[in-house]
């Protein structure tokens, strides 16, 4: 029997010199999509690549005012079993890198898994983001083992909102934020590979050499559960940002799409 054909996209790459550089313009891809619609559904990544992102989209608000103030937001992801309160929750680090300097009052921002009752919570996330119709814009990083949110290899492309336990390469690699022998909580709430392909428009963003063969298998293999990023594939609308190091292992082919 015949399989279903599906349809590989290549994704537009924007390979720019250094992390300053990536930051800048993925702050500036947000900033351009805020003013098409102002009332934009933004989807939301954490993590050390989207700092200096966040950081440019504040200064950005202190010289004009309003940047978010009509939009919504979802967070891809949130550990399981920590207290909002935790330094290393991922509502910790979007209060302090984009709602308090922004001003982004609570019921414009959603984060999974932050219900006692996760299955209900995760139903109740999905819903969310269907009555608002979607979301307009999902910005993504990209773990060391090709994982998007917290969608580790071997995640269904169809997946939905859930909880999930965490690769031990991600738990070592977010070791840092949990100092003092504090360990990294085994299982998150991730949005699901089928819910980020459901946004209209995705950017990724990968900095650093750590991250080179996880986008060059991403984008240069085809499609396969083994690296959950290769999924975007599927996707008609996605722009990855790279630096040169994140880049280094992409072949010239993929290269000529770059800024
Ligand atoms: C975080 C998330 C993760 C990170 C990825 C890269 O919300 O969804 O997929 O984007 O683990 O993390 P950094 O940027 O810390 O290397």
């Amino acid at each position: 029997m015949s399989r279903p054909a599906i349809t590989i996209n290549l994704p537009e790459f924007r390979i720019l010199s250094d992390v300053a550089s990536v930051a800048q313009a993925v702050a500036d891809h947000v900033v351009s999509a805020l003013c098409v619609k102002p009332s934009l559904t933004l989807g939301l990544a954490t993590g050390k690549t989207f700092v200096p992102v966040y950081a440019r989209l504040v200064q950005k608000y202190r010289q004009d005012g309003m940047l978010l103030a009509k939009a919504v937001t979802f967070n891809l992801d949130e550990y399981v079993g920590i207290a909002a309160e935790h330094p290393a929750s991922y509502r910790t680090y979007m209060r302090t890198h984009l709602f308090e300097p922004v001003g982004l009052p609570p019921d414009q921002t959603f984060l999974p898994g932050v219900e006692q009752e996760i299955e209900q919570g995760c139903t109740a996330f999905e819903d969310e983001i269907r009555q608002r119709r979607g979301i307009d814009l999902q910005l993504l990083g990209i773990g060391r083992n090709g994982h998007i949110g917290f969608n580790e290899p071997g995640s269904p492309f169809d997946s939905r909102t859930r909880e999930v336990r965490l690769a031990p390469s991600t738990l070592e690699a977010n070791i840092r934020d949990f100092p003092d022998g504090e360990v990294v909580p085994p299982s998150a709430v991730t949005m699901g590979i089928g819910t980020i392909l459901d946004a209209r428009e995705i950017i990724m963003v990968a900095t650093g050499q750590a991250k080179a063969e996880a986008v060059a298998r991403a984008f240069e293999t085809s499609p396969d559960l083994v690296c959950p990023a290769s999924a975007l594939q599927l996707h008609p609308r996605v722009t990855v940002y790279c630096d040169e190091a994140a880049a280094g292992l992409l072949t010239s082919a993929a290269c000529a799409f770059s800024a």
